[in-house]
């Protein structure tokens, strides 16, 4: 996952995880905490579709045995409820909640999130007390949300998936399709906030004792673009028709841009348009 997002999910941020059912995201989330707490960092697991025990049991199935110790120790805290409770919870305690665990690095995964959409009235109210869970929370730690993707399949326009989806910093899409075979998983990130990201659908699979597994094999090779080089050599050319200022901006922004960012544009194209905006 980490070389898809410039080394992985930011510290204090939101993401929310998207699929239909069987897509994964049980086992994301389990991944999610039980990576942070191989790091030292606490983790909150609010199930609100199976309980303690069902998600105890995949979680030693993908060879997590020691979470039965984070338990026991109380590094993992388990929050087992319904989507009117939780929705309760939000509107009553979360405030509380947050002055208790403010600051503490904590990671906290809702999985799914979609009953807690559905025990709210009206697209205001959704918006508001969603808004509230993730910008109240991200203030405990890094927060992870799934969703269940309903209706046709990839298409994420639904307002339960779409209400998270632009409240969240990170957004990712385990696109699954039951009926095929070998290659029927692809994740794709849809939007990062302060991060570069990969654009492309990467294949992942689900395999005991790890969890996801997403293939992106040279992934960073191919998006390193060699023309960057050619482009930075076009712009010394026409260094004497810029501000210096925006040259040595230029210089920079061009050695960081990636064949992804670059797409189907050619240098020579890029830099017209930058001396028609600059010079
Ligand atoms: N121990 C395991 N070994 C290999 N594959 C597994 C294992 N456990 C689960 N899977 C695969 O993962 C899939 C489901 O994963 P998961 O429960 O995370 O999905 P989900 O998106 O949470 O689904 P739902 O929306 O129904 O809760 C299963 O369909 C199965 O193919
Ligand atoms: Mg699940």
């Amino acid at each position: 996952m980490n070389p898809l997002l410039d080394g992985g999910i930011n510290v204090n941020s939101t993401t929310v995880v998207i699929g239909a059912s069987g897509a994964g995201k049980t086992t994301f989330a389990i991944q999610f905490i039980r990576k942070g707490l191989e790091s030292g960092q606490e983790g909150i697991f609010v199930s609100l579709d199976e309980n303690k025990e069902q998600i105890i049991r995949e979680a030693v199935e993908m060879g997590w045995k020691e979470i039965m110790d984070h338990l026991k120790e109380e590094r993992l805290v388990f929050i087992d409820a319904s989507g009117k409770d939780f929705s309760n919870f939000i509107r009553k305690e979360l405030h509380s909640f947050v002055n208790d665990w403010k600051g503490a690095g904590a990671r906290i995964a809702v999985d799914p999130l979609t009953p807690v959409i559905w025990a709210l009235e009206n697209n205001y109210e959704q918006r508001e007390l969603i808004g509230m869970l993730l910008k109240q929370t991200r203030r405990v730690g890094t927060v992870l949300c799934t969703l269940e993707e309903h209706g046709t399949e990839g298409d994420l326009s639904g307002k339960e998936t779409a209400i998270p989806m632009y409240l969240a910093d990170c957004v990712i899409h385990l696109r699954y399709k039951a009926m095929e075979s070998s290659t029927n998983r692809m994740l794709k990130i849809v939007k990062c906030r302060n991060s570069w990201h990969s654009e492309v659908f990467h294949p992942y699979r689900i395999i005991t004792g790890l969890g996801l597994v997403v293939q992106h094999e040279n992934f960073r090779k191919t998006i390193k673009k060699e023309s960057t080089v050619l482009l930075v050599k076009e712009l010394e050319k026409n260094a004497h028709l810029l501000p210096k200022n925006i040259y040595q901006r230029m210089q920079k922004t061009f050695k960081d841009l990636t064949d992804a960012e670059l797409g189907e544009i050619s240098h020579s194209e890029l830099m017209r348009h930058v001396i028609e905006e600059y010079s």
